[in-house]
């Protein structure tokens, strides 16, 4: 069987690499890279820390407006599955690359698998949330992470080709954090083991209204304890074109990490402060309270369990929420056991139309 998985972004190489590694000596992987981030702390660390061979293919796509950057994809990805006539398409998520992958496949009427199916956020402002959406109703095949997840296709009509699989995640994240914490190094910038937040930003609605942004940096600025902020390049563009300074107050701006330093710098911290979807889980998977500058999320039980406040746009409860108690413990686990990505080889497996 013939596989050919396609990824562009951060958080789709982090999937990646489970599914990799899943798949050696079992099936002819195919890595087609859109080229949609590119920097070396965007990219290429994450392949060689997680031990994900190069890519097959890079588009080498890049930046651009959402219309753009899709279509050029579409384009560069027609060819490529012509040649490689794989069994399976596979795509991650929900960025532009999800989208346009899905599309190329569907039009040369080749079989579409997506993992991470089902997840909503039910915000239509949110470019992702029209990717999952169309990449769901296009596919044969949704590998769904979590229950929640297969309530929202079933709703929608897709329970017949939902598969419930876990979250791979969870897979790399427990694969990492051992050996990752094993190394007890301490925290970055003389930073003291539990006294420190972790932040990211980077959703366009936080991004790419000054007043917004400089809202949410003021109440970072305010923390009472000091605020390591991965500044990922959509951040610091934004930041720069409007005039707001992200290095003041509690912030220590560093540059993005790679993916076991995040795991040791989350593990170590008091709290996440994010709009990332992935850190929120990996907060709560690390047992890490975490504050989420966005009116909703994908990853409901992370609220559910208490491990997680949303804090929407008002960002005059951000220090209220990042201060608060730590949550009561729990070993609920709602996104797996660290076996998702074996599940995915085996559902593609059986249903492979040509193996
Ligand atoms: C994308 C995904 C989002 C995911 C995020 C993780 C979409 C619609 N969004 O958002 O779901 O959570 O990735 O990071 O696909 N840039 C660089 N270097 C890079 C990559 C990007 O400088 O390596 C800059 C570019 O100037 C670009 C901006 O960052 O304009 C934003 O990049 P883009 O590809 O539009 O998406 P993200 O905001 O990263």
């Amino acid at each position: 069987m013939r596989v050919l998985s396609v990824v562009g972004a951060r958080p789709q190489f982090v999937k990646l690499a489970p599914i990799s590694s899943a798949m050696a000596g079992k099936v002819d992987h195919i890595v087609v890279h859109t080229g949609q981030h590119y920097d070396e702390l965007m990219s290429d660390v994450f392949f060689r820390d997680l031990g994900i061979p190069a890519p097959d293919v890079n588009l080498a796509v890049g930046s651009g407006k959402h219309g753009a950057q899709t279509g050029a994809m579409l384009s560069a990805l027609e060819p490529v599955f012509e040649e490689y006539a794989p069994d399976w398409v596979l795509v991650y998520g929900d960025t532009n690359s999800t989208i346009a992958a899905a599309l190329a496949a569907v039009k040369l009427h080749l079989p579409l698998a997506h993992l991470e199916s089902g997840l909503r956020s039910f915000n239509r402002r949110m470019p992702e949330e029209h990717n999952r959406v169309l990449t769901d109703h296009a596919a044969d095949l949704l590998l769904a992470p979590t229950e929640v997840a297969m309530r929202h296709l079933a709703d929608e009509g897709l329970a017949d080709r939902s598969v419930l699989v876990g979250d791979v995640m969870t897979d790399v994240l427990f694969r990492v954090r051992d050996a990752a914490l094993a190394e007890n190094a301490a925290p970055p910038h003389g930073l003291v083991q539990g006294e420190y937040y972790v932040a990211t930003i980077h959703r366009p609605d936080n991004t790419d209204f000054r007043g917004r942004l400089e809202q949410i940096v003021e109440g970072l600025a305010a923390l009472d304890r000091p605020v390591l902020l991965l500044a990922h390049p959509r951040l610091v563009a934004a930041a720069a074109s409007s005039g707001v300074q992200l290095d003041r107050g509690a912030i220590i701006l560093t540059s993005p990490l790679a993916y076991p330093e995040l795991i040791r710098a989350v593990s170590g911290s008091r709290g996440v402060i994010t709009d990332s979807g992935g850190l929120q889980k990996e907060a709560f998977l690390l047992r890490v309270p975490c504050t989420t500058v966005r009116p909703e999320t994908e990853w409901v039980e992370t609220v559910d369990l208490g491990w997680n406040v949303l804090v929407g746009s008002d960002v005059s409860r951000l220090a209220a929420a990042v201060e608060r108690p730590l949550p009561p413990a729990t070993d609920a686990a709602p996104y797996g056991e660290g076996d998702a990505a074996e599940r995915v080889v085996e559902v593609l497996t059986e249903r492979a139309t040509s193996a």
